[in-house]
């Protein structure tokens, strides 16, 4: 009598194996014979009620039906498996016989590295030679060669970036104006692009900018070649019409010192919110290489003169392009750099 009870739950299940089609079906029919409280799993925990003679045919008959029903379960699973994959391959076919979209997307330069690159070609073809130096320097090339005193501001903690007592962060490419000029002689006429780091983060600084520093060692140069070299430059690399003024500065590197405007690219200079009315925007700091620093770097200062600049590229990108947020060069949003290709 145990023995057909044990039969029909088998066949039972067979049947709903044979009908299930997919492998929820399955799990369900799985605890509903095999589980903890399955059918057949209940036959098992019935063995106690019969006698100890009988327990080990019925524990034989339950067993065989319990791994024939596994195995089968087993093999459906396995061909419903297969049927997934084999479906799943179809979906996933690719035809490459059919054309892209929109063809293929190109990356780009930054507008940064234009900028720079766009820079850097004009000196090059007014006949300047370019000329790198290292990020990591020491306070003599950043700052005491410079004739920079012992207690300016710029040396503070709160505007360099120092890793050591003498060794920093260039915060100025003018360093490397004192390499070249300790170890090259009279002709000189270089520019050197490369980064700067000073301690400032907000819309028009970041602790990481880049210059392009020049500078023009020779017997007869003077504030009046500055003056045309920076015009020349302003209308290669602006416009035809733009026009280049100085002001009065300081910088302890230079004597005389000027802050170099340009006529206002976006308004011609009639004043707009990008030169704030005033008609100008100002691009750089340049001056006539101060003699102490022309000595220093062994340069005889009677007999020669320099000229030195440093522009700044984010600056002149973001007067290139009227824009008011250096973030947005830096942020990487592909949207905006799309526009500078
Ligand atoms: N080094 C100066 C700065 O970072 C710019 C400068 C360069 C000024 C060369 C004069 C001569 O502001």
């Amino acid at each position: 009598m145990l023995k057909a009870k044990i039969d029909g739950i088998q066949e039972a299940c067979l049947l709903e194996i044979n009908n299930a089609s997919d492998l929820q079906q399955i799990n369900a029919i799985k605890i509903k014979y095999l589980g903890r409280n399955g059918e057949i799993t209940a036959v098992l925990k019935s063995i106690k009620e019969a006698s100890v003679a009988e327990r080990p045919q019925i524990g034989k008959w339950v067993n065989d039906a319990q791994k024939l029903v596994e195995g089968i379960i087993a093999d459906k699973e396995n061909s419903i498996q297969e049927i997934l994959k084999q479906k799943r391959t179809e979906e996933e076919t690719l035809d490459v016989t059919l054309s892209l979209p929109q063809g293929r997307s190109i990356g780009a330069l930054n507008p940064l590295t234009l900028i720079k690159n766009d820079i850097t070609d004009i000196f090059i073809r007014m006949g300047f030679e370019v000329k790198d130096g290292p990020e990591i320097e020491f306070e003599y090339y950043n700052f005491t060669a410079l004739n920079i005193p012992k207690d300016h501001p710029s040396r503070n903690n709160s505007d360099t970036f120092y890793i050591s007592d003498n060794l920093l962060l260039r915060t100025q490419t003018s360093a490397v104006q004192v390499h070249v000029m300790k170890s090259q002689r009279p002709p000189i006429r270089i520019i050197c692009p490369g980064k700067v780091y000073r301690p400032d983060d907000d819309a028009t600084h970041s602790p990481m900018f880049q210059q392009i520093e020049g500078l023009v060692v020779d017997t007869t140069v003077t504030l009046r070649d500055l003056k045309s070299i920076l015009e020349e430059f302003a209308r290669l690399f602006f416009s035809e019409t733009t026009k280049v003024r100085f002001r009065p500065s300081y910088f302890p590197f230079t004597e005389p010192s000027v802050e170099v405007d340009l006529s206002c690219n976006k308004c011609g200079g009639a004043g707009c919110n990008l030169c704030k009315s005033t008609g100008w925007i100002e691009l750089l700091g340049a001056g006539v290489v101060h003699p102490n620093v022309l000595e220093e770097c062994g340069i005889d200062s009677s007999k020669y003169k320099g000229i030195a600049f440093g522009i700044g590229v984010e600056r002149a990108a973001m007067i290139k392009y009227g824009i008011h947020d250096m973030r947005l060069l830096f942020d990487n949003d592909i949207r905006i750099l799309k526009q500078f290709k």
